[in-house]
């Protein structure tokens, strides 16, 4: 069990959203903490919460793909609070999705998702570790992915295999620092309602100069061309579906990072409901290894293809209820 009291976490997209959860759960662990944040106003509406609370924050305003920036705001980190422990890679955006089968697509959208939805995690994960390991008082580095890195959502190829490329980078990492009092976990959240479609839709004008396109609303029409009368979905039990409870508040997003860094998770999840997914995915995964005998001495030889002791680390994940707090 990592003690983070008087420890200091980063938490780039901190001033929304999930990333907002999660500094507030930091600073309620009596944690010293740094929300950077490339929107401006976004920090100055999220910082008053920390004072408001008396606890100790400071924002930096950040955009995650700006190298030299990003080194300047490390520097900033440890002038006001000393060593910095625990870093979360939260910050990325959510939509701008190139429709990569038509051709409508710029290719400069293909380097923004790639500069923020990997690059900006890279670029925490190098400028921060050497940091953090060298001044040995232990810390974790956690990464915002989501499930659609665990199963992917058809229509969302560039979304979703860098969420899925993400994964594999704190596994790496894991792996890495493997026996050393710094941890690394990949988190992977569900549904969450965040402010992600407004902060993404405010990126990619930064990042392209251009105002996002609006995607276009096609309502679902029959077989006859007729369009389909709208019936509100229902459960199991036949009772109407309550869209509040599916899509989470972002603090118990918050309270599941830190107490997933607390207990020395690989994976940090939000929804049960996608195991199904995952066994899909698997099955089908295992189906595809011919049916055939191992060869003799592989196993042997490629021992590091075919272990490693970061998995069996990873205990079972008892079950949370979240309660909201002020
Ligand atoms: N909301 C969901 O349901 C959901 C599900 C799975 C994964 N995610 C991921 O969670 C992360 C957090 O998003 P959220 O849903 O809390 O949305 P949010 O918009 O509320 O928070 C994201 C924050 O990141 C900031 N940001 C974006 N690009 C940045 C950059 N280049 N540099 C610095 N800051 C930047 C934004 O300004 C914003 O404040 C994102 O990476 C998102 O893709 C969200």
């Amino acid at each position: 069990m990592i003690d983070l009291k008087g420890k200091t976490a980063f938490i780039t997209g901190g001033a929304s959203g999930m990333g907002f959860g999660i500094a507030k759960a930091c600073a309620r662990e009596g944690m010293n903490v740094i929300i950077a944040d490339f929107r401006q106003s976004a920090l100055d509406e999220a910082l008053p919460w920390f004072k408001s609370h008396n606890f100790p924050a400071h924002g930096i305003c950040l955009d995650v793909t700006d190298r030299e920036a990003y080194l300047k705001a490390a520097d900033e980190a440890e002038a006001t609070f000393g060593k910095v422990h625990v870093l979360v890679n939260n910050a990325g955006i959510g939509s701008g999705e190139p429709r990569i089968l038509t051709g409508e697509f710029e290719w400069k959208q293909i380097d923004m998702a790639i500069d923020v939805n990997f690059k900006g995690i890279l670029n925490g994960i190098l400028i921060f570790l050497p940091r953090i390991l060298k001044h040995g008082e232990g810390g974790y580095v956690v990464s915002t992915a989501s499930m659609s890195g665990i199963f992917p959502v058809k229509g969302f190829p560039m979304y979703d295999s860098l969420r899925m490329g993400t994964i594999t980078l704190m596994e790496e990492l894991a792996m890495e620092l493997d026996g050393t009092n710094v941890g690394a976990a990949a988190f992977c959240p569900g549904p969450f309602t965040t402010n992600l479609g407004q902060s993404s839709g405010e990126f990619i004008e930064k990042y392209t100069g251009k105002k996002p396109a609006m995607p276009k609303f096609e309502p679902p029409k029959d077989k006859d061309g007729n369009p389909i009368k709208f019936e509100p979905p229902k459960d199991e039990n036949g009772n109407p579906i309550d869209f509040t409870k599916l899509s989470r508040d972002p603090d118990e997003a918050g309270e599941r990072v830190v107490r997933g860094i607390k207990r020395g998770d690989k994976f940090i999840f939000t929804h049960v409901d996608f195991k199904p997914a995952w066994e899909l995915r698997m099955n089908a995964i295992l189906r595809a290894f011919p049916d055939e005998p191992p060869t003799p001495g592989f196993a042997t030889v490629f021992k590091g293809n075919l272990y490693n002791p970061i998995y069996e680390q990873q205990e079972q994940v008892p079950g949370f209820t979240f309660v909201k707090k002020d």
